[in-house]
C-alpha cells in the first residue's frame, strides 16, 4: 500500500516537473519566435511634425527660409553673450577663429574650408537672427551641425554673442 501511494506520488511530481518545464521552454521559445524589433536593427521615420518632449521643432537645412524668419527668444543681455561666447570658444572656434574673422584664424580651418568673417557688417546686415541659429542647430553647406551638441536656447546665446562681434 505505502509503496503504491510514493509510486502514485512520484509520478504526479514528474508529471507537474514535465508540464512546467514545457511550460517555461514554451514561454521562452515563444519570446523569440514572435515578430519583434531589436534595438538598433531598423530606424523609424518620424512622422512628419513630430516633436520629443520637451524639445523644439528643428526646420531642415531644406527649409533655411522659414527658419531665418523665426524672431530670436533670447535678449541680448550680458549674461546671453557671456554664455554664447564660452560656448563659441568651445565648440566655433577651432574654425571660425578666436575673434570669429574667419579665413584660416582657426586651427581647423587651415585643414578644412575657410570659413567667412562673422564679424563682417555687411553680413551680419544681410542674415537674420534665425538665419544664423538655423546655420548653428542643422549646420551649413559644408559645416557641421551642431543642434545634438547644444541646445536651441544656447545656439541663440552664440547668435547674440556674433552680434555682439559686428564690426562698425
Ligand atoms: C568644422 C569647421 C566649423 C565649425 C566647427 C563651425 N563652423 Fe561655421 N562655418 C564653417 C564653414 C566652412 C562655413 C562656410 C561654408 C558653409 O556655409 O558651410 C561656415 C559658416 C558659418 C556661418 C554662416 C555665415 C553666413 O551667414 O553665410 C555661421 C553663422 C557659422 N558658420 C557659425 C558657426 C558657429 C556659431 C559655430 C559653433 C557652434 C560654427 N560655425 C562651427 C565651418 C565651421
Amino acid at each position: 500500500m505505502k509503496y503504491l501511494f510514493v509510486l502514485t506520488l512520484l509520478i504526479v511530481l514528474a508529471a507537474g516537473g514535465l508540464l512546467g518545464t514545457a511550460l517555461v521552454v514554451r514561454w521562452k521559445d515563444n519570446m523569440t519566435q514572435t515578430p519583434r524589433v531589436m534595438p538598433g536593427e531598423r530606424v523609424f521615420r518620424m512622422p512628419a511634425g513630430v516633436v520629443p518632449r520637451g524639445g523644439e521643432l528643428v526646420i531642415p537645412k531644406e527649409q533655411r527660409e522659414l527658419a531665418a524668419r523665426v524672431p530670436n527668444p533670447v535678449r541680448g543681455t550680458s549674461e546671453s553673450i557671456a554664455i554664447g561666447r564660452e560656448r563659441y570658444a568651445t565648440f566655433c572656434a577651432p574654425c571660425h577663429g578666436p575673434e570669429a574673422r574667419g579665413g584660416v584664424t582657426g586651427p581647423v580651418a587651415t585643414k578644412f574650408i575657410p570659413p567667412p568673417d562673422l564679424t563682417n557688417l555687411e553680413l551680419q546686415k544681410q542674415r537674420t537672427d534665425g538665419y544664423w541659429h538655423s546655420y548653428i542647430v542643422v549646420g551649413g553647406a559644408v559645416m557641421p551641425a551642431y543642434g545634438e551638441a547644444l541646445s536651441s536656447e544656447e545656439a541663440w546665446h552664440i547668435v547674440n554673442f556674433l552680434r555682439s562681434l559686428a564690426r562698425k
